[in-house]
């Protein structure tokens, strides 16, 4: 499993705290989301969990669980984080014997897992009623793996997004080390238009019920930093889902 030869400098890129989009980008616009305060036993499930980052920026008062199916990053997160850690391929549906989560995240994993419907269905399967499932995707719209990119039109001066592809689903391989070329680990990247994620959440009677588009908070400098700050403030980096029971 290519997430498992990764597994170490996954988590040397994503440390106690997060990488750079975790701690700039997701968790400040995702904590503001969660509400802990209004329940009165949070519990949270974060599937795909990697090496657990995400459990050091929760409250004390929120009950951890961590499932992911790489048993190094799992045992990562063993050593480092206060929880309850599963390993699960999550592509099989999960059923683990707590249920009833107030709150289920799936952070930059379910692009990584392969087809949708299954591990949507384990998130289901474990909510609350009233509760809250929050999926952050890398923006299928406009960031699908090699068929998307900048431009810069020079007559209007503006840096463009260009969309190749967006329809058709596509299984894309990522390289997580280019510099090493062919000896590359290789990892997949599963895209689907966004009506594919509405609709298998509308058919498990989960109704989304909250939307967000994050954008990067970097600046350039040099020569083209106006257009590029301008395009980075227009075109998002990721969507966030938060559907309910
Ligand atoms: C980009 S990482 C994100 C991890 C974590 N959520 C984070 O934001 O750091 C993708 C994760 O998905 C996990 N993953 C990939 N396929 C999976 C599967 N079939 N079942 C469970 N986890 C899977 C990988 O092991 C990896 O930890």
């Amino acid at each position: 499993m290519s997430w498992e030869e990764v597994a170490y400098s996954y988590d040397k890129i994503v440390g106690k705290d997060g990488h750079y989009f975790h701690q700039h980008v997701i968790m400040p616009n995702l904590s503001k989301l969660f509400h802990f305060e209004k329940y009165e036993s949070p519990k949270l499930l974060d599937l795909g969990c990697g090496q657990g980052f995400l459990q050091e920026h929760l409250p004390k008062s929120v009950k951890y669980t961590g499932v992911d199916a790489s048993a190094s990053l799992i045992n990562l997160a063993k050593q480092k984080r206060k929880g309850t850690f599963e390993v699960h391929d999550l592509t099989k549906p999960l059923s683990l014997k707590e249920k009833e989560f107030t709150h289920i995240t799936i952070i930059l994993a379910l692009q990584n897992m392969g087809p949708p419907e299954i591990v949507l269905k384990s998130a289901k399967n474990h909510l609350a009623k009233n509760g809250k499932l929050s999926i952050v995707l890398n923006h299928p719209c406009f960031r699908v793996p090699r068929q998307t990119s900048w431009g810069i039109d020079e007559d209007k001066k503006i840096q463009y997004r260009r969309i190749d592809r967006y329809l058709t689903p596509l299984v894309i391989p990522i390289s997580m080390s280019p510099s090493k070329k062919e000896d590359s680990e290789i990892t997949s990247s599963y895209h689907y238009p966004m009506s594919t994620y509405i609709n298998i959440l509308g058919d498990l009677s989960l109704g989304v019920t909250h939307m967000e588009e994050w954008i990067s908070d970097k600046q350039s400098t040099g020569k083209f930093a106006k257009m590029e700050n301008r395009s980075r403030e227009e075109i998002p980096l990721f969507l966030l889902l938060q559907a309910s029971n």
